[in-house]
């Protein structure tokens, strides 16, 4: 075959990409890599000092992708040595520890790092982003169910997985969903594909969830100041729950925040004038 044909063909087959991990401090992102790469489980905390880069070959469909992995340290102590490293990444893998809540607060923090450090080349949706809900094997001390990581991710347009670096649960499943995305994405032109983000309800409704899961009473619930009146409450009530209707909501945890709403305005009007 003539070389330059052979030559096309194989640059057609082969890719190159960039992708990161991030996540609070201890929250597991080198275990997962270590796990998917080296197929092992490492117990004991060896923190990552500033930035671990890897390289591993995965193979999507007929396309052999050449993976550069830079693997984040999670302590605000290494700041400045990660920032530099955002620029140009195809893929992110979020990650929080389902047993601490406050690193499953901050994913918005680290997403909000990674577009302060990108600046202006930052174009969230030629990035795929994957959330890895990890330590799933110990359920004893899980804090942040599923429903609640899900909608976080898929109202984003993020995928959603359950895993565990020490059981190895979800790893490659992750993986692999990420990098065929990531394909997908650079043979579209450099666009998340669309599917991907149509998860079938809308940011709103996800923000509405999340906001009625952390509301501290039942005011606080229905967006109204304590002491509002019963035309305020019932207003405020309508509202939620045109949105969040089961019949019409198919967030996840949507049924659950439904009733709470429901809950929350029957006590509200018990003792309401
Ligand atoms: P930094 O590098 O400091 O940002 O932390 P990291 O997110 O890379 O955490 P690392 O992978 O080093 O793991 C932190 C600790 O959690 C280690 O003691 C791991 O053994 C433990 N660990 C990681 N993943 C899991 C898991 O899925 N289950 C359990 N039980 N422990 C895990
Ligand atoms: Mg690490």
């Amino acid at each position: 075959m003539d070389t330059n044909v052979q030559k096309r063909r194989e640059n057609k087959k082969s890719l190159r990409v960039k992708v990161i991990s991030l996540g609070n401090a201890e929250v597991g992102k080198s275990c997962i890599i270590k796990r998917y790469c080296e197929k092992r489980f490492v117990p004991k905390y060896l923190a990552t000092i500033g930035i671990d880069y890897g390289v591993t070959k995965v193979q999507v469909r007929d396309r052999e992708i050449k993976v550069n992995i830079f693997d984040m340290a999670g302590h605000p102590f290494f700041y400045e040595v990660r920032n530099e490293f955002y620029k140009d990444s195809q893929g992110v893998v979020l990650v929080y520890d389902v047993g601490l809540r406050e690193s499953f607060d901050a994913l918005d923090n680290w997403l909000g790092e990674m577009k302060q450090e990108m600046g202006s080349q930052a174009n969230m949706e030629s990035i795929v982003f994957v959330v890895c809900a990890n330590k799933v094997d110990l359920t004893k001390r899980r804090v942040v169910d599923e429903g609640e990581g899900r909608l976080w991710a898929e109202s984003r347009g993020f995928h959603y997985f359950e895993t565990s670096a020490q059981s190895g649960e979800g790893i490659s499943e992750m993986f692999q969903a990420f990098f065929s995305s990531i394909t997908d994405m650079c043979e579209n032109g450099g666009k998340r594909p669309v599917a991907e983000v149509s998860v079938g309800f809308t940011k709103e409704q996800a923000d509405t969830i999340r906001r009625i899961r952390n509301s501290k009473d039942s005011w606080d619930m229905l967006g109204v100041k304590p002491g509002a009146t019963r035309e305020e409450v019932n207003k405020a009530y309508r509202k939620l729950a045109v949105l969040l209707h089961p019949d019409k909501c198919v967030a996840p945890g949507s049924e659950d925040a439904f009733k709470a709403v429901v809950n929350a305005r029957t006590s509200l009007l018990k003792n309401i004038k």
